[in-house]
């Protein structure tokens, strides 16, 4: 393999749950004072160990609740694991969930500046992206809209906009290729082949058989939070779809 972009060596992640649905903020943190708030576990990922070779397009898939979003929240360093180890190697950019790193109150102008700051970019340096991006996300008409007037559609097409406009190294899509209309998930579908063949390694999941098996090289299975097979795409997912 090449040189890796992205290593994980078993890394865990686990969720505290209440035990108890507490009815208020107030009886929140009163329990809190007296100490009489419970816990569940909840293991999301157990000792994950993974190596993604650089320029490497890799896919994982699992049912709904199999850490799938979790092991890419890591990666993305939105999320510390609670043990274990995780490397990556060059510029993330992150396209999470659904409106994950979005301010549902701004404009979409404005979000694009708070999530160009986050992504480590001066305020000129989005500025000078600013065309560009409303271009690509085609939502010249709504950019001074607040977000929360926008449908799923378009905050999908924002968001990935502005991830993919600052050439990652390393970019993460979760689920959103799906999103959008078949304009929009063909255009998007050609950028990331443009970024896979400038070398940019790509997380990708995606319950999209047809994406996995046209842009990924490997394949994981995510199954509770453990890994049930990684390998080359149709062995994985003959496997998966059995
Ligand atoms: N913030 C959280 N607090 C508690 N449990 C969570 C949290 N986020 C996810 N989980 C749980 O962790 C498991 C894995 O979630 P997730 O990584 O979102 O799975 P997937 O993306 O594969 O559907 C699920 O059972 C989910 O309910
Ligand atoms: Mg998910």
């Amino acid at each position: 393999m090449n040189e890796p972009a992205v290593k994980l060596e078993r890394v865990s992640v686990r969720y505290r749950v209440p035990h108890e649905r507490i009815p208020s903020l107030k009886e929140y943190a009163i329990r809190w004072v007296r100490r009489r708030l419970r816990y569940a576990d909840f293991w999301a990922l157990h000792d994950i160990d993974l190596e993604v070779g650089r320029g490497e397009v890799f896919g994982i898939l699992g049912a709904n609740g199999a850490g799938k979003s979790t092991l890419l929240k890591v990666v993305a360093r939105v999320l510390r694991p609670t043990s274990g180890r995780v490397r990556v190697w060059g510029r993330v950019a992150p396209l999470l969930e659904l409106g994950a790193g979005f301010d549902f109150e701004l404009s979409g102008r404005e979000n694009i500046f708070l999530n160009g700051t986050i992504l480590g970019f001066t305020k000129a340096d989005v500025a000078s992206r600013l065309d560009r991006i409303v271009e690509f996300a085609d939502l010249r008409e709504f950019i001074d809209a607040p977000l929360r007037t926008y449908s799923s559609g378009m905050v999908a097409r924002l968001g990935f906009a502005i991830a993919t406009d600052v050439e990652p190294e390393v970019l993460i899509v979760d689920e959103i290729l799906a999103v959008g209309d078949a304009g929009f998930q063909k255009k998007s579908a050609e950028r990331i082949r443009a970024f896979r063949e400038n070398g940019t390694t790509i997380l990708l999941v995606t319950h999209d058989a047809a994406a996995l098996k046209a842009m990924c090289s490997r394949v994981m299975w995510l199954k509770r939070g453990e890994v049930e097979a990684v390998g080359p795409v149709d062995e994985v997912l003959a496997r998966y779809q059995a």
